[in-house]
């Protein structure tokens, strides 16, 4: 079993695609071990996007992730970090295929819906930022068994 974090952005949350997304992530089995909404603060998102600091899209993109409450979680399923990028698609939503959260309701890289964390070493340092080991809820989910 593998966790990744996935945190959808404030257009999602103000688009009403809250439900659609984790529709798609429940309906393939991957198993919801943390969530919930909250407002980003600057120091946050400043620590998640800390790799991109002094690129072109900096600002916009710290503006555009605080400007508004997100829906964060922790997902798990076997091989779930390439999975959950799968169904969210490219970074670029013009690259992201058909079928993907990315591909079908977003238009713009910056305004890209939702992330997700790339690998063991994001995730890792990535879910730090929002949740308290506290807030992991361990259970069991019948239908990993049949998926
Ligand atoms: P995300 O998966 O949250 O990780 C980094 C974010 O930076 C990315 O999604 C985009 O929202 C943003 N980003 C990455 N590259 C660019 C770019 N070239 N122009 C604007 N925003 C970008």
């Amino acid at each position: 079993m593998e966790r990744t974090f996935v945190y959808l952005k404030p257009n999602a949350v103000r688009r009403g695609l809250v439900g659609e997304i984790i529709k798609r992530f429940e309906q393939r089995g991957i198993k919801i071990v943390a969530l919930k909404l909250f407002w980003m603060s600057r120091k946050q998102a400043e620590k998640l996007y800390e790799m991109h600091y002094g690129k072109s899209f900096y600002e916009e993109l710290i503006d555009f992730v605080t400007g508004g409450p997100v829906v964060a979680m922790i997902v798990e399923a076997p091989r779930v970090i390439e999975m959950v990028r799968h169904i969210i698609g490219d970074t670029d939503p013009l690259k992201a295929g058909t079928g993907t959260i990315r591909g079908e309701f977003a238009l713009t890289i910056t305004k890209n819906l939702i992330h997700a964390s790339d690998s063991r070493g994001s995730f890792e340092r990535e879910y730090k930022i929002f949740f308290d080991e506290s807030e992991i809820v361990n259970y069991y989910l019948d239908v990993q068994d049949d998926i």
